[in-house]
């Protein structure tokens, strides 16, 4: 069986992406550092999946525990780096934590296996866009200034692997994926996405007020141009978008893939913030209370990706409405406050 590098594997795109790796018959190996998941997760892997499995704690900005990884881990065929920091406003509050995070562990782990012929996988973002001029925006859009410095990690990570490549002098092959706005849960509510603190993301700051753990939704903006006047977003499963990663490590394998290209993650449909909070009410038959308030700073008005370019060369398109986006983030918010994890 295939060995595959799954960093940030306990995480919440992590761990679905370990699912489906197995369902595709590969042998995840999960490296994560528990800076923000659980060690609980792996229990629920193990549930799901039938056995635990191989898992390093360690940190892949500490360039002697990243070879020490690669000496124990040699025979790997594929690498899926999700492992990074991802809250935006936070990344502006403390920029040297996110590029030294998100920079030296791209850098340990593209040295440790450098002359290893390694299909690598790397997690973007369609915040390299911004607002884009053309919607649905496709790859080939101009990479805008980034707006935090979490987006600039996810761009420049996006061109060290191109000069990468480029240079010709390693063996790898890397697909970087450029997630639009991933959510809901695994069917069996046994994995999903566990937001520190106060959820900054609309969906799970949903399915929290939901339930009771937090006050009304304030909806950022509704003098948008758009529709409804709320700001529109491609809302992705997060199971369809875990095997986007099957499908990418599969094109990287063949001989005909060399080099480097990049795909947009998305189902190709925007939802504004209102559409959202309606398709979670119709599905679940929970009323939220939500009222209107101003944006947020830093919010592009409307975003969605043109899905073309990932169905012919991936061959994958996503399966799950946003009817099935709300109702499994649901079903984990109540699984998890009648199981908490820690
Ligand atoms: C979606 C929409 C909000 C909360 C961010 C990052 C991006 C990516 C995913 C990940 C927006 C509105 C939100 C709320 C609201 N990174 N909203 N009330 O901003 O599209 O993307 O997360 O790792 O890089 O920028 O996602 O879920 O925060 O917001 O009205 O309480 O919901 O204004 O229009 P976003 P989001």
């Amino acid at each position: 069986m295939a060995k595959i590098l799954v960093t940030g594997g306990l995480g919440f795109i992590g761990s679905h992406t370990v699912v489906e790796l197995v369902n595709a018959g590969y042998e995840p190996v999960i490296v994560d550092d528990l800076s923000n998941s659980q060690l609980a997760i792996l229990d629920q892997l193990n549930t799901i999946i039938g056995h635990k499995p191989a898992f390093y704690q360690l940190d892949l900005t500490l360039e002697t525990d990243v070879q020490t990884l690669a000496l124990a881990e040699p025979e790997i065929e594929g690498i899926i780096h999700f492992a990074a920091f991802k809250a935006v406003g936070e990344s502006v509050d403390l920029p040297l934590k996110y590029y030294r995070n998100n920079f030296y562990s791209l850098i340990n782990l593209l040295n440790a296996y450098y002359s290893k012929p390694v299909n690598f996988v790397f997690s973007s973002s369609c915040t390299v866009y911004g607002q884009p001029e053309k919607l649905p925006v496709t790859e080939d859009a101009p990479v805008q200034p980034a707006q935090s410095p979490y987006g600039n990690t996810k761009q420049i990570c996006e061109e060290i692997l191109q000069d990468m490549i480029a240079s010709g002098g390693s063996k790898y092959k890397v697909i970087s994926l450029r997630y639009f706005n991933p959510v809901g849960a695994h069917e069996s509510a046994l994995i999903g996405e566990l937001p520190i603190g106060v959820p900054q993301n609309l969906v799970p700051f949903i399915t929290q007020s939901a339930i009771g753990k937090r006050g009304p939704i304030t909806v950022f903006g509704s003098d948008y141009n758009t529709p409804d006047g709320s700001a529109i977003r491609d809302y992705i499963h997060v199971v369809d978008l875990a095997k986007a990663h099957v499908a990418a490590l599969k094109l990287a394998a063949k001989e005909s893939f060399t080099g480097y290209d990049m795909f947009n993650l998305g189902t190709g449909k925007g939802s504004s913030v209102l559409e959202v909070i309606n398709a979670f009410e119709q599905s679940t038959g929970v009323k939220l209370d939500y009222k209107i308030g101003p944006r947020r700073a830093g919010d592009v008005e409307q975003v969605w990706g043109d899905v073309t370019k990932s169905a012919e060369k991936l061959g994958w398109k996503t399966e799950l409405g946003i009817d099935v986006m709300m109702s499994s983030a649901w079903k984990w918010e109540k699984y998890i406050a009648q199981n908490p994890l820690n």
